[in-house]
């Protein structure tokens, strides 16, 4: 069966559902569908906690949170577009209070805002330590409004359509019943968010394997900076669960095994009892992560069960700061450690949080296919370059799919009907989901055990510190896992939500994704950012101002080349904290 709309979503959460009310708002002629492998408020968007960046203080202005951002990218950002990031967030902020957000508020009534690493003002808006769950409830409950927008819940796209050097719709598997469908559409836009279980330890939700991004590569659209990926230094240590940078910013602090505000030794500044921008605990989020790195080197860390860690002390804060502005780091490590942060330590590590990378587009979510376009962290568009600072993703999501739901809707208002062939395509697609997953009969290797090695591969080769020696070595085992998922078994061939052909479905896309950030990883023989080879200990602006752009060749080979990035007002420099 296919069905057709004007433009088509995949993915449910802040960027899907910002573009979802962007596309009905611009043109509210267009048939509007999200596509969404989960109900959209499962999206990992609901999981955010710390906030949102945009400049509002009578203190602040566009160019601090511009300059901000490009020297916290190591300048690998493109300028044009963190101008207009800057410039349209503190907007999209607004107009989510008028849609309904609860931000939090100073006590004369004005928009609070907290400081943020990285950020040399005070210019994060939150909603307690709850953002994302209150801003994906807003975008959910104000996309119902539109009639025009439908939605598949739990349907999950496994192939785009392209013909000719253009998008006309997806094939995707209706959870519920099985049913796989073809959904043509004028207009695409990929909104699904991150690739962290590529990795072992991650704060993300298991839903973000990278789906759109694979999907995009296999259709022909490069990915860019994939080497790029970010470990915030504060994860609960077996879980990964997140204990969000705004207990640094309330003034918590980070203490080795001694005691000791250990940062102070990594050009961070000096410590202060109360904290200090771009300084110390509030320093960019790569510095920080490699500083641990540093520690366990030096033999200043604790062991646990799971691996070195460091601690959190918010004990000086005191309860009522804590159960105001930070009741659910409280409450998370009462349920998940067991511990009190009012009067005791949190054990913290790093942990892999963040996509710098994802699939290339321009200002406007366009990718150089025809018609489709991506948004949020799937997308590269890119104004995070080597390193993203915290509280700049969420409006990301909000500027950047605004922006690519516009443009889709104005593209999909003159595009034509899919062509014929996109049907042969289709039915393609369905023989090889039946053939190579669901009525597999000599399939031997395990989808939990491929991933596991998947994993410890891609920690090995492309964690905090990188080698050449070690990347290349990732590379050949991670082709090796590819031909070993070519004999991949589903044993349960049930039709009714498949779990087992999801978890196939998914790990088929994270090995593309894991080769991606590996392979780009060896390409870029310098550090910078959240990439540091210690084999090439220098940035090196000569050979690497440029954005990776990582393509599949036919024969299912990449090869890598580059994209200058683009400067407009501020040439590279140092990046100095604590000053
Ligand atoms: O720590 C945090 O709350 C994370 C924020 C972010 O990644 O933007």
């Amino acid at each position: 069966m296919t069905v057709s709309h004007d433009v088509l979503l995949v993915g449910g959460g802040g960027a899907g559902l910002r573009a979802a009310i962007a596309i009905a708002e611009a043109n509210p002629r267009l048939r509007v569908a999200v596509v969404s492998k989960v109900y959209p408020m499962r999206s990992h968007t609901v999981s955010a906690e710390g906030g949102a960046a945009g400049a509002i203080a009578a203190d602040d202005s566009l160019d601090e949170h511009a300059y901000d951002t490009v020297s916290g990218s190591d300048w690998l950002c493109d300028q044009d577009a963190v101008e207009a990031f800057v410039d349209e967030a503190p907007r999209e902020l607004l107009q989510l209070e008028h849609w309904g957000c609860p931000w939090s508020r100073e006590p004369d009534g004005h928009v609070a805002v907290r400081a943020f690493g990285g950020m040399k003002k005070m210019r994060t808006w939150f909603a307690a330590d709850k953002t994302g769950f209150h801003m994906l409830h807003t975008l959910f409950q104000t996309s119902l409004k539109y009639d025009e927008v439908v939605r598949y819940d739990e349907w999950f796209v496994t192939k785009l359509l392209v013909d000719d050097g253009r998008v006309h719709g997806v094939v995707a598997v209706d959870l519920m019943t099985g049913r796989v469908e073809t959904i043509t559409a004028k207009a695409v836009i990929l909104c699904t968010g991150g690739c962290g279980k590529v990795f072992p330890f991650t704060t993300n939700a298991s839903i973000s394997t990278g789906d759109g991004m694979a999907l995009a590569y296999r259709a022909g659209a490069p990915l860019k900076d994939m080497e790029f990926v970010q470990y915030h230094p504060t994860g609960l240590p077996f879980t990964g669960i997140l204990i969000t940078e705004a207990a640094r910013a309330e003034g918590g602090w980070m203490l080795n095994k001694d005691g000791y505000r250990y940062l102070q030794d990594y050009d961070l500044g000096t410590p202060s009892p109360t904290p200090v921008l771009r300084s110390m605990e509030l320093g960019p989020r790569d510095r920080l992560s490699q500083a641990f790195v540093h520690e366990v080197e030096k033999g200043r860390v604790t062991d646990s069960p799971w691996g070195p860690i460091v601690h959190l002390d918010l004990r000086h804060l005191g309860q009522q700061l804590i159960d105001t502005k930070l009741p659910f780091v409280r409450e998370l490590c009462l349920k998940y450690e067991n511990i009190d942060p009012v009067t005791e330590l949190i054990p913290v590590r790093p942990v892999v949080h963040y996509m710098m990378g994802g699939v290339h587009t321009d200002i406007d979510g366009a990718t150089p296919i025809g018609g489709l376009y991506a948004a949020g962290e799937v997308a590269c568009v890119s104004i995070n370059g080597a390193n993203r600072l915290g509280s700049n993703s969420l409006p990301e999501c909000l500027v950047f799919g605004a922006r690519a739901g516009r443009a889709a809707a104005e593209y999909a208002a003159t595009a034509g009907d899919p062509p014929a062939a996109i049907e042969a395509q289709a039915a393609d697609e369905v023989r090889r989901l039946e053939r190579d997953l669901l009525h597999k009969t000599d399939g031997h290797e395990q989808v939990s055990v491929i991933r596991e090695e998947m994993q410890q591969t891609v920690e090995d080769s492309a964690g905090i510190f990188r080698t050449g020696e070690a990347l290349a070595k990732g590379v050949d085992t991670l082709r090796e896992l590819q031909q070993r998922f070519g004999h991949v078994a589903v044993a349960d061939t049930s039709r009714t939500f498949n779990t087992e052909l999801v978890a196939a479905l998914e790990l088929e896309n994270m090995l593309d994704v894991a080769e991606c950030i590996v392979q780009s990883g060896l390409w870029r023989e310098e550090s910078r950012g959240a990439h540091q080879r210690t084999d090439f200990p220098a940035r090196d602006d000569e050979r690497y101002l440029a954005h990776s752009l990582i393509h599949r060749n036919p024969d299912e080979s990449s090869r890598l080349d580059s994209l200058p990035v683009t400067i407009t007002r501020w040439p590279p420099g140092e990046r100095t904290y604590g000053k």
